[in-house]
């Protein structure tokens, strides 16, 4: 049995990963929990998986799960507990689906440990890539993509060179707003770009999708994951999310991966990699399977995508103030602060003033981060002035 942590328990990936660990009982020893301030979920996962720890981000979303707990179960606190609790605990895995900025420095601390980390949460590798990939190798530990698109490149260059690859496709399904046209996407509401066409996700990534602002975090991410410049990466709109990506190598073939969108799938991969293990999910649907299409992404509805590009090429801390800046800018948004058309260009205004926090280690994307945030608030501010402004 191996034993795992679970980071990001009560979202969208940590109820699917406890979704595939009740389908495999027996399997993993769950040795720890940790979420922002659903206390109530996380208390009755603790109990239903007799789990000895739970980390809780906000102090009184813990002092209330103390009371709720039985007095053996080990409470990590604060800002920093998911990271505190990677760092003290003993497990193998540790999967990481907080999302945003938060889940990077328990990324650091699981890789540190010597300890493999099945990757969600694709800001860690957006903000600090170079560092993880680092890190992992110092330290031994593998780096397994739970993110669908960079699962399915895992399996498609299993086996193969790097060197060999002509270009990495990400599929991308386009969004909830695919198909509106740029004065269309003027009167974009929060709840319409909300209602994602195939994938059931959190707010961040569903928004991301909707500007494929979530593309270009993948595209970063394909780049430190397999080592690859942004000259062979490309992005191909399909609508149906079945094809979760593709290698062209170069000698001409096309190697993909397949399967119904079902975030279950690149969970159950990364967690009994590199097994595979029999599961009661879908393969071929001949209904799913019957038409499916590939676009290109146009540039000039989705100009996120070329932020994402931009960073690959500029490396350092462009990456993090990206990440940052589109946090803030996606928040302000779902507060009903900023219009959908402005969230990239905001973006973009923050990625321009990069040369404000240099430097790439870890404090100093730390850095970059708060600058960037701050920078963020400024231009929403700038843009409409009775906007965000903490
Ligand atoms: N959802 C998907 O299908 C999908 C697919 C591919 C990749 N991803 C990536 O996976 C990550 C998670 O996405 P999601 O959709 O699952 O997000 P989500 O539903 O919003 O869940 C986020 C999780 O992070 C926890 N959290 C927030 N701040 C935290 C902190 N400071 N410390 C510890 N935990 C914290 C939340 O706890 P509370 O509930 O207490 O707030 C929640 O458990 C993102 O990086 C996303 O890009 C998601």
């Amino acid at each position: 049995m191996r034993s795992l942590i679970l980071l990001g328990s009560t979202g969208s990936i940590g109820t699917q990963c406890l979704d595939v660990l009740r389908a495999h009982p027996g399997q993993f020893q769950l040795n720890g929990l940790a979420a922002g301030s659903s206390w109530r979920e996380a208390v009755d996962q603790v109990r239903e998986f007799d789990c000895p720890a739970l980390a809780l981000a906000d102090r009184d979303a813990a002092t209330l799960a103390r009371e709720a707990l039985p007095e053996s179960v080990r409470l990590f606190e604060g800002p920093q507990a998911a990271a505190d609790m990677a760092g003290a605990l003993d497990y193998d895995l540790a999967l990481n689906g907080v999302v945003g900025a938060a889940g990077l420095q328990p990324s650091v601390r699981v890789l540190e440990r010597g300890c493999d980390l099945a990757l969600a949460n694709k800001e860690s590798l957006v903000i600090a890539g170079q560092l993880l990939m680092d890190l992992a190798l110092a330290n031994k530990s593998r780096i397994l993509p739970v993110d669908s698109e960079h699962s399915a490149l895992q399996q498609c260059l299993h086996g193969e060179q790097v060197g060999r690859v002509r270009y990495l496709y990400l599929t991308a399904s386009g969004g909830a707003l695919r198909d509106l046209t740029l004065e269309e996407l003027h009167e974009v509401t929060p709840e319409v770009a909300l209602a994602h066409p195939t994938w059931t996700m959190g707010p961040r990534i569903t928004i991301g999708s909707a500007t494929l602002m979530n593309k270009a975090l993948e595209v970063i991410e394909a780049a430190h994951l397999y080592g690859v410049g942004a000259e062979r990466i490309r992005v191909v709109i399909h609508r149906q999310s079945i094809v979760h990506s593709m290698v062209e190598y170069v000698d001409g073939s096309v190697i993909s991966q397949l399967g119904p969108p079902d975030m279950r799938g690149p969970i159950h991969h990364a967690l009994f990699y590199p097994d595979r293990i029999a599961s009661d999910l879908k393969g071929y649907v001949p209904e799913l399977f019957q038409n499916l299409t590939f676009e290109e992404p146009d540039p000039e509805r989705f100009p996120a995508l070329e932020l994402g590009y931009r960073c690959v090429r500029e490396g350092g801390n462009a990456g993090a103030v990206l990440n940052a800046a589109d946090e803030v800018a996606v928040a302000a948004f779902l507060d009903g602060q900023l219009p959908f058309h402005e969230l990239v260009p905001v973006v973009s205004a923050v990625l321009d003033r990069r040369h404000e926090w240099p430097g790439s280690t870890l404090a100093e994307l730390l850095e970059a981060d708060r600058g960037a945030r701050k920078a963020a608030k400024e231009e929403i501010m700038r843009l409409v002035p009775t906007g965000a402004t903490d």
